[in-house]
């Protein structure tokens, strides 16, 4: 791997750097986001311990008193995006959302202790405290009915703000809001790229909605018109918690391991409930209607990262990857290719995100494809190569697309690049 690449790609890192967090990419995402902080923690452990440990400890400071690590964090305030404090209206001391994202952190976490020197230890003790209190809160808010799959109240939260999965629950929520909605994000990027209008008002209806509840979870939970066991979560928090149950041994009491394992193993069960036989792939689940979801994601391979994942579905993931490689798609569309609600260039109904791929191939590789998950790296690897740091990548033409110096897709950049030299070595 070319030495000015890596160069560049801790560039983009060094320019989105406020100091000890990283926004996403300038202006358009002008703070701290919770996955995004995550993914951009591994980039920097690939060079630099003490500054991935900061990235995860700015996101502990934004951590709520009943263990919610929130979306995003208001560290210093910025007049280019909407929603801000002013809306969301919480009240922890640094102003942050009302919502969190996919639990990424306890993986980079234990990424980062892998590697680290024993000077690092009472800072990744706690640390891993705040992981802690992240998955308890979780099970506690998300899943209070104990059904072994949590739910998220937004669709931000998924961190797939627009994908067609959610446009079946998003029809039951009312587009009034009592918050003026301002777009500034248009002011950044091509409007046929983004959300659109109404999507956009139904988000608003939502965080008008909880901020009337005071955030607080157990009314939110009872009172929602949106409430999802979105696939991606489900199998993220799956793979995190089995990463907390081993800093545990490191870490933690033995109470605390039997915690982990326990909900561990009921997740697990949860997760088996998702694979959905129609589509053959697994799948977000509407906990109002009651309904799974047929609609084809990127993030229904993401269970590959877990313990749960028979042989079936393996060999079902398989088939896919094959097949988009064959038909010369980038690998792998947010949403598949075919799929009705399939658009290339619209956010997350198409376009390939390189965070979701470098999990998958974490996944694949995981469950003993060492081959997929080469093909998903290379593919992301030269995507990012041939046209830059961009937020996504059209599956179909390559083009880049959303800005172009984003931190989590440098980060992937580092991540992917480290491994091929490792096995070059
Ligand atoms: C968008 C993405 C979300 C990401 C955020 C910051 O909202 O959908 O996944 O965390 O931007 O990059």
């Amino acid at each position: 791997m070319s030495s000015s690449f890596i160069e560049r790609a801790r560039s983009v890192l060094a320019a989105n750097d406020r100091g000890g967090y990283t926004v996403p990419t300038d202006r358009l995402y002008p703070f701290q986001w919770n996955w995004d902080s995550a993914f951009v923690a591994m980039g920097f452990a690939t060079f630099d311990i003490d500054r991935a440990l900061s990235e995860l400890e700015a996101l502990a400071r934004g951590q709520w008193a009943d263990g919610m690590i929130p979306q995003i964090i208001f560290h210093k305030p910025a007049e280019t995006y909407f929603p801000g404090p002013d809306v969301w209206r919480t009240s922890h001391t640094i102003p942050t959302s009302g919502i969190t994202q996919p639990p990424v952190f306890a993986l980079a976490l234990e990424f980062i202790a892998a590697r680290a020197g024993a000077e690092f230890t009472p800072r990744i003790a706690a640390l891993y405290r705040a992981g802690l209190a992240y998955h308890r809160w979780w099970e506690k808010a998300r899943d209070p009915e104990g059904r072994g799959i949590v739910a998220v109240l937004h669709n931000w939260e998924t961190g797939r703000d627009n994908s067609p999965e959610w446009d079946e629950p998003f029809a039951r929520v009312p587009q009034t809001t009592t918050t003026t909605i301002v777009r500034r994000d248009l002011g950044h990027v091509d409007a046929a790229m983004r959300p659109r209008d109404e999507d956009y008002r139904r988000y608003i209806h939502l965080v008008d909605l909880y901020a009337s509840l005071g955030w607080d979870a157990m009314a939110m939970w009872r009172e929602t018109p949106f409430k999802v066991a979105d696939i991606g979560i489900n199998a993220i928090l799956g793979a995190s918690e089995e990463a907390l149950g081993r800093l545990a041994k490191r870490f933690g009491s033995e109470a605390e391991r039997a915690e982990i394992a326990s909900r561990r193993a009921r997740l697990a069960k949860g997760l088996a409930g998702l694979w959905n036989e129609r589509i053959g792939l697994y799948a977000s689940r509407d906990l109002i209607s009651g309904k799974a979801m047929d609609v084809r994601v990127s993030a229904g391979f993401l269970p590959l990262l877990t313990e749960h994942c028979p042989p079936e579905a393996r060999q079902s993931m398989q088939q896919r990857l094959d097949g988009l490689l064959k038909a010369n798609t980038l690998p792998v569309p947010s949403t598949l290719v075919g799929e009705p609600g399939f658009e290339p260039k619209r956010y997350w109904r198409g376009p390939v995100w390189a965070v979701v791929n470098y999990l998958i191939a974490r996944g694949f590789a995981r469950q003993g494809m060492g081959e997929q998950a080469r093909e998903v790296d290379e593919a992301t690897l030269g995507a990012i190569r041939e046209v830059g740091f961009c937020e996504y990548f059209d599956p179909l033409t390559r083009e880049g697309l959303g800005g172009g110096t984003f931190s989590w897709t440098a980060a992937i950049a580092l991540l992917i690049s480290e491994d091929r030299m490792a096995l070059a070595a």
